[in-house]
């Protein structure tokens, strides 16, 4: 089968769909149901369109584009991946996964393939935490990880709930609803960057992936006493600040600790209140991300974590109070879709690693309820979540390729 990816219409796209952003390029920050993520919705539902593709959004936004098949009644084959992006992200993390899936199945149909299971692309909603708190959001509620009581639970930093923002973005319905039928699909294989150096380090053109990390993250407010920076003597003070400065040294400290490579921790977001250079802290906010491929291993971290902020609380007299805000299994995928991916890159000439993912993506959850497979392609320097990111166009076009022959496979 004569598979052509049309390589410089992908890279437009891309570059278009760079611009539906809240800062100026290079940086990209498109947030979950924000105005830009909305436009960058329709311009991705726009093309799949004009690909003969129909269009089914669920009531969270999970959109889900289909080239029906022989066998409209047969499981089918997904592929797809995130569009929303952090703050000042780069232009490449998600959605080489979703326009290369579409160029992927646009291919395909103009080969002389055609799929016996019908092919979905898969857009998936707010897999970055930035403005519930939790990743994945999407691919959890599909694969029944979330329940529809999020609904009310889950705010943005406006105090707005999922169901307010989701309605004013025009996704009616209830959550109940997302979750995936049993059986719906046969296989789900996803594209994306590294987010690491592994490939380009070794000049490996594609990564089979085999295992994805498994995620937690928590919040820990703590609160001491505020009062004049001037007036307050120091012996006199329970600064929030400089306790949450022990806790974040710990949270390093605890990852380093087991020494394995697969084990990190990082303190992403610091919120000080009420963040006035005369004005001792009063409270602070920390959330922490903690991930390994070891779910054991990753939960003694969280352990050694949450005891080190006890011993700051009572050592400096502050209060602390921990929210787990998840605590993920890491993924497995398929040896089945591994071999397929693998098949696929030989297929094409183009070397391959197995290897593991130590960020975490809709796979994570999609494995869970579906044969699930991820391919790799190296990113420059395993820059990501940073304007900087950049995946060259022969990367992009070799695992657009890879996929495409793979898919052609899984949905025969
Ligand atoms: O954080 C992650 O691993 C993913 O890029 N959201
Ligand atoms: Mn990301
Ligand atoms: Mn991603």
């Amino acid at each position: 089968m004569r598979l052509t990816i049309d390589r410089d219409r992908l890279l437009q796209e891309l570059e278009r769909l760079a611009t539906f952003s809240e800062v100026p390029a290079p940086s990209v920050t498109r947030i979950v149901f924000s105005r830009e993520d909305l436009a960058a919705r329709d311009y991705v539902t726009d093309l799949c369109v004009a690909a003969d593709l129909t269009i089914r959004q669920d009531a969270v936004g999970n959109t889900f584009a289909r080239w029906t098949g022989q066998d409209p009644n047969a499981a089918a084959v997904g592929t797809g991946s995130h569009i929303d992006a952090i703050p000042n992200a780069g232009r490449y993390d998600g959605t080489v996964g979703v326009l290369g899936g579409l160029e992927a199945i646009r291919a395909l149909k103009q080969s002389a393939f055609r799929p016996k299971r019908s092919l979905d692309l898969i857009m998936f909603t707010s897999e970055e935490p930035t403005r519930f708190g939790i990743g994945c959001l999407g691919s959890r509620l599909l694969a029944g990880n979330l329940d529809a009581s999020v609904d009310e639970k889950l705010k943005d930093k406006d105090g707005k709930t999922l169901r307010q923002v989701r309605m004013e973005a025009g996704f009616g319905g209830t959550l109940a609803n997302v979750r995936l039928q049993s059986g719906r699909y046969s296989s789900f294989l996803e594209l994306h960057i590294e987010q690491g150096t592994l490939l380009e380090r070794g000049q490996t053109a594609i990564g089979v992936v085999t295992a994805i990390a498994a995620p937690a993250s928590l919040r820990i407010w703590i609160g001491g006493e505020g009062g004049h920076a001037g007036g307050v003597p120091m012996p006199d003070r329970r600064d929030a600040l400089c306790a949450a400065a022990e806790v974040v040294l710990a949270v390093e400290s605890a990852a380093k600790s087991t020494a394995a490579v697969d084990t990190v921790a990082t303190t992403g977001v610091c919120d000080v209140f009420p963040s006035a250079v005369n004005s001792i802290p009063s409270r602070v906010q920390l959330q922490i991300d903690i991930r390994d491929i070891d779910g054991d291993r990753r939960e003694r971290v969280r352990s050694a974590i949450e005891e080190a902020a006890g011993n700051v609380s009572k050592r400096r007299g502050v209060e602390t109070r921990i929210e787990l805000i998840n605590a993920d299994a890491p993924g497995q995928c398929d040896p089945g879709i591994v071999d397929v991916a693998a098949r696929a890159c030989s297929t094409h000439n183009l070397p391959f690693k197995r290897m593991v993912s130590r960020a975490y993506h809709d796979s994570l959850f999609m494995s869970r309820v579906v044969p699930t497979g991820m391919i790799f392609i190296p990113c420059r320097g395993g820059i990501s979540h940073h304007p900087d990111e950049y995946a060259s166009p022969e990367a992009i076009g070799n695992g657009t390729l890879v996929l495409a022959e793979a898919l052609a496979e899984l949905a025969s």
